[in-house]
């Protein structure tokens, strides 16, 4: 049986997992520092690289402990892993150092092979351990903290990537409008929280690289994002709001900015999704990944948006950066350098 460990350590999470060839997670384990980067409103990097240092040895020994084969019951150890998977780009250079070099370091005393995965690549592969189906030539939506970006997805090993932003990540207007409202990071989950009480339709956001001239099918920014200028109006709203009313904003308020912000970003996406699906008219399949792709409000729209496509999504708790995704992409590295060498 082939088992791979994987390992994440590119932003705030230390992360290590094992799954086998049937795609079978024997094991996973995750420690998040996301409360410690909370007080400053994103992640820090010196904090994360000393926390990914502490972490992960006993992350090591944690995710060992009950790993068993499934079969046999057998307890399962370093020696049984055929390679070690982990992320070396993109991320924060001092958690990637400490990431690869542990894995490095069990690679060369052990003899196995060191897999080097991008940790983007490893996002959009997640759906594909869970949904066997998933027809290919599909659209593929990565949408996270760092990235948001569109591809079409080939077969495993070949993507096209067809747009991407021009200035910040969906993720990033999530965490960014949480921060301006004080609620704490990462801002996502708190502002799909709280939208849940609010008026989605109080106010009105504009929606950058969407309007008529944009939507032409000649003009070269028809597939790419933008929410810079999103987060400058939320950033103007709260400002005036603040300035009427001579004081904080109330509860109610904040969750109707909260609410009519993400029913902006679904608008913002399902243009997006349309102008991917006019220029290739043959895709039935869209497949969403990255962290933002566990806000269920999203995910409910876009289905509602699109009746006759089918929407694939990984679990949500393996939209956010996790072992598994890593190991995942590790193993398609894996098996497909076997079936080259023979
Ligand atoms: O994929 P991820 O863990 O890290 C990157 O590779 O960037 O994504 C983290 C991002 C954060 O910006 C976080 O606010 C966002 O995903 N996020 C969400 C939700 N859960 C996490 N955004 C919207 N709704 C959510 N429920
Ligand atoms: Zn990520």
């Amino acid at each position: 049986m082939i088992y791979i460990l994987g390992i994440e350590s590119t932003c705030d999470e230390t992360a290590a997992a094992i799954i086998n060839e049937k795609k079978e997670i024997i094991s996973h384990v995750l420690i998040s520092q996301s409360l410690e980067h909370s007080e400053f409103g994103g992640v820090v990097p010196e904090i994360a690289s000393r926390r990914h240092l502490e972490n992960i040895s006993p992350l090591m020994n944690l995710l060992f402990k009950d790993a068993k084969d499934p079969e046999t019951g057998e307890a399962l150890s370093i020696h049984d892993m055929s390679g070690v998977a982990c992320a070396v780009k993109p991320g924060l250079i001092g958690g990637l150092l400490v990431g690869a070099n542990f894995a490095k370091a069990i690679c060369d005393c052990l003899e196995k092979p060191f897999i080097p995965v991008d940790h983007l690549d490893a996002h959009l592969l997640m759906p594909f351990m869970f949904f066997d189906e998933i027809q290919f030539p599909n659209l593929a939506l990565l949408i996270s903290g760092g990235h948001c970006q569109s591809f079409i997805i080939k077969d495993l090993q070949n993507f096209e990537k067809i747009g991407g932003t021009i200035d910040d990540s969906v993720g990033e207007a999530f965490d960014k409008t949480a921060q301006m409202l004080s609620l704490a990071y990462p801002g996502g989950p708190n502002i799909e929280k709280l939208a849940r009480s609010g008026d989605r339709f109080r106010f009105k956001f504009p929606k950058p690289l969407i309007g008529g001239k944009f939507n032409s099918e000649n003009n070269e920014n028809l597939l790419n994002f933008s929410f810079s200028g999103l987060k400058t109006a939320v950033r103007i709203l709260i400002q005036n709001l603040k300035n009427e009313l001579g004081s904080e904003i109330d509860q109610q308020t904040k969750a109707d900015i909260c609410a009519s912000f993400q029913q902006t970003i679904s608008e913002i996406l399902i243009i997006k999704i349309e102008n991917c699906l006019k220029r290739f008219p043959e895709i039935n399949e869209i497949v969403i990944s990255g962290g933002v792709a566990s806000n269920l409000f999203l995910r409910s729209e876009f289905s509602k948006a699109f009746p006759e496509k089918k929407f694939y999504y990984p679990p949500v708790k393996f939209c956010t950066d996790n072992g598994v995704m890593i190991a995942f992409a590790g193993l398609i590295q894996f098996l497909s350098s076997i079936k080259k060498f023979h």
